[in-house]
């Protein structure tokens, strides 16, 4: 019983159109070297894109702009145009997906490819990913706060459960060459981030070239870029109009929409979810 626009897979919500290339998309095949960006939707998974591409291309700010942000980063699940474009692309090269850790291809294990997760608090997540929901005309109507609340809660908006998602990465992250980074430590520390990234893809730059990149993956750098703010796609797609891609960038924006009684709830959910985990999300810095 999802709305139109949305099947699954395994159980795992999607879209339709990924559903319907799923067997391409689950049979990709990696390369060595190759570099992934993995998150739940709305978590920095741009933000993070920008950062590793431009690791790969040695703080050359230009070449990192050699092409639109979602075409130098095929998203994996998008299917068949965008795996095309990574066909062709020289090694090593940047890979975008939001599937849970189950639903990853099995040659990105086989080839032992570096992933670096982004995780983000879910009450922020939840707002981005509403007003994502409501600018984004591919997505169903997300109708009121209050019903995308509980379609939050119940794992049913596209890409499933956040929990599952998060906890899911996090219980793989000692087995394979994953680094698992939150939104909240990029936000409080963002240098501090980039060279833990740095480091974990066997780099090292000078002062000159780490200040590069932040200033270029800066929230007010990145939404002022054309070529990463999708200001091109068309508002058929993206509406930016009822909000921006690159809209806020802070920690802390649930607390302009979470009712006292949901945030009651949504603690009670969490702490039960969450219970063992050993994992730690910050809804403040
Ligand atoms: P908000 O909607 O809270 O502003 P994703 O890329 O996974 O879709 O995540 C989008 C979210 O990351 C948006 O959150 C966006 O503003 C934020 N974001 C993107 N670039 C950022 C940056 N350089 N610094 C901080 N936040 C950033």
């Amino acid at each position: 019983n999802y709305p139109p626009g949305m099947g699954e897979i395994e159980g795992v919500a999607l879209l339709k159109g990924v559903c319907d290339v799923w067997d391409t998309v689950y049979n990709f095949q990696a390369r060595d070297g190759d570099i992934v960006v993995a998150s739940y939707p709305k978590s920095g998974t741009t933000w993070m894109q920008e950062i590793l591409d431009l690791i790969v291309q040695d703080g050359d700010v230009e070449k990192s702009q050699r092409a639109l942000g979602f075409i130098k980063v095929p998203f994996l699940e998008m299917g068949h145009t965008s795996l095309e474009v990574a066909n062709t692309m020289p090694t090593p090269r940047v890979l975008k997906t939001h599937l849970p850790i189950q639903l990853m291809p099995p040659s990105f294990w086989e080839k032992d490819v570096k992933m670096v997760y982004i995780a983000r608090n879910p009450k922020d997540c939840m707002v981005s990913y509403y007003y994502f929901y409501k600018m984004d005309q591919t997505l169903p109507d997300p109708e009121t706060w209050d019903n995308f609340f509980s379609t939050f809660l119940k794992g049913s908006l596209a890409w499933g459960d956040w929990f599952d998602h998060v906890t899911g990465w996090w219980k793989a992250r000692d087995e394979h060459k994953i680094l698992y980074i939150f939104y909240e430590d990029m936000i409080e520390d963002s240098r501090r981030e980039l060279c833990k990234v740095m480091r974990f893809l066997g780099k090292d730059f000078s002062e000159d070239v780490v200040k590069k990149i932040l200033h270029h993956t800066s929230f007010k750098a990145m939404k002022a870029n054309p070529m990463i703010n999708f200001s091109v796609f068309s508002e058929s797609i993206f509406d930016q109009s009822v909000s921006s891609f690159m809209r806020k960038g802070t920690v802390g924006d649930w607390k302009n929409h979470f009712l006292v009684s949901q945030n009651i709830i949504f603690d009670n959910e969490y702490k039960k979810k969450m219970e063992g985990s050993g994992l730690e999300f910050r809804t403040e810095v």
